[in-house]
């Protein structure tokens, strides 16, 4: 696969899933913009893909999805960057970046962690991509989801949970927000609109995502769990194909797993559910149409 005249954007790619995606879109001569939380992370993560293939074009971007100001600043830093190159236009973005907090905590813009990073941070940056995206021949947009989702639903009274908090629900809620928000955005869209949203299911994976800031108690449940998982170059591939494969313009499936779309619970192609997730999301980002 060529893709030399292609540039995705990759949050998360400091690690895990992100960075094998990124790593495998690297392989096939694309541009990558990455995005991480650690500068020191980026520099590394920078300097690994760079390694591999000296005419690619590898940047990174340092921004903490959890603070909506991050996401409006590293919006503008990505179409300044494509500017440089002598475009307006993105290929892809992945969704990728993603939390699992066992305790509640809530962001400086006080909004609960994982719903900030696994939900609220998607849904703004590909808002502040999307002109990007259209501008492409093809925009895809690829929000990494989880099987987490199944047996989710959302408390419209209480949608952060933060009443009666607890970490794994809140994470299969932001799982389920995902699906959700890939159907709303397709609705948006249009079926003539060249952008086309996915969610990806990766599977169980080998990473270290229970590892960081959770009690001992997790860690070591992660650890056992994750020794049944696949490499990230799994989910990887998977996810270059939903940002790739040509066969996806006019797909109306929203959920895939390993390259082939898989029945999403009910919960999650409810139609009316996305259009309130969407409103509600507008709302918790201070945007409108
Ligand atoms: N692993 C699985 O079995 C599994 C299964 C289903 C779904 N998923 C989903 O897959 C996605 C990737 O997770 P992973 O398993 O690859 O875990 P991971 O290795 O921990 O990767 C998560 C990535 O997100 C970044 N990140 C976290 N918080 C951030 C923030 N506030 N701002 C910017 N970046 C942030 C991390 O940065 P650092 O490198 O600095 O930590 C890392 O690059 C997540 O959405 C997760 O929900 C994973």
């Amino acid at each position: 696969m060529d893709l030399s005249a292609k540039t995705y954007v990759i949050t998360g790619a400091t690690s895990g899933i992100g960075m094998a995606a990124a790593e495998a879109l690297v392989r096939a001569g694309a541009g990558v913009i990455g995005v991480g939380r650690s500068a020191e992370r980026c520099r590394a993560a920078e300097a690994h893909l760079r390694g591999l293939a000296l005419a690619n074009n590898v940047r990174y971007v340092v921004a903490d999805l959890s603070l909506q100001a991050d996401i409006h600043r590293l919006g503008e830093q990505i179409k300044e960057m494509l500017s440089s190159d002598g475009t307006t236009a993105l290929d892809g973005l992945v969704n990728n970046a993603g939390v699992f907090t066992y305790w509640l905590t809530l962001t400086p813009d006080g909004v609960e962690t994982q719903w900030a990073v696994n939900h609220l941070a998607p849904f703004l940056l590909t808002w502040e991509l999307l002109p990007l995206l259209k501008a492409a021949p093809f925009g895809r947009v690829v929000t990494v989801s989880s099987g987490s989702h199944y047996g989710a639903r959302l408390n419209w009274a209480d949608p952060q949970l933060r009443r009666r908090y607890n970490g794994l629900q809140a994470y299969g809620n932001t799982k389920l927000a995902n699906v959700l928000f890939s159907l709303a955005l397709n609705h948006h869209l249009g079926t003539d609109s060249t952008v086309r949203a996915f969610a990806a299911d990766p599977g169980l994976v080998k990473t270290d995502i229970g590892m960081k800031g959770t009690p001992a108690l997790v860690r070591w449940i992660w650890q056992i769990r994750r020794s049944g998982g696949t490499s990230s170059d799994v989910p990887a591939r998977s996810i270059v194909f939903l940002l790739t494969d040509p066969s996806l313009h006019t797909a109306s499936q929203v959920y895939w797993k390993d390259s082939l779309p898989k029945q999403a619970s009910r919960e999650a192609l409810d139609v009316q559910s996305a259009a309130r997730l969407w409103e509600l999301s507008e709302k918790m980002c201070g945007i409108k149409e």
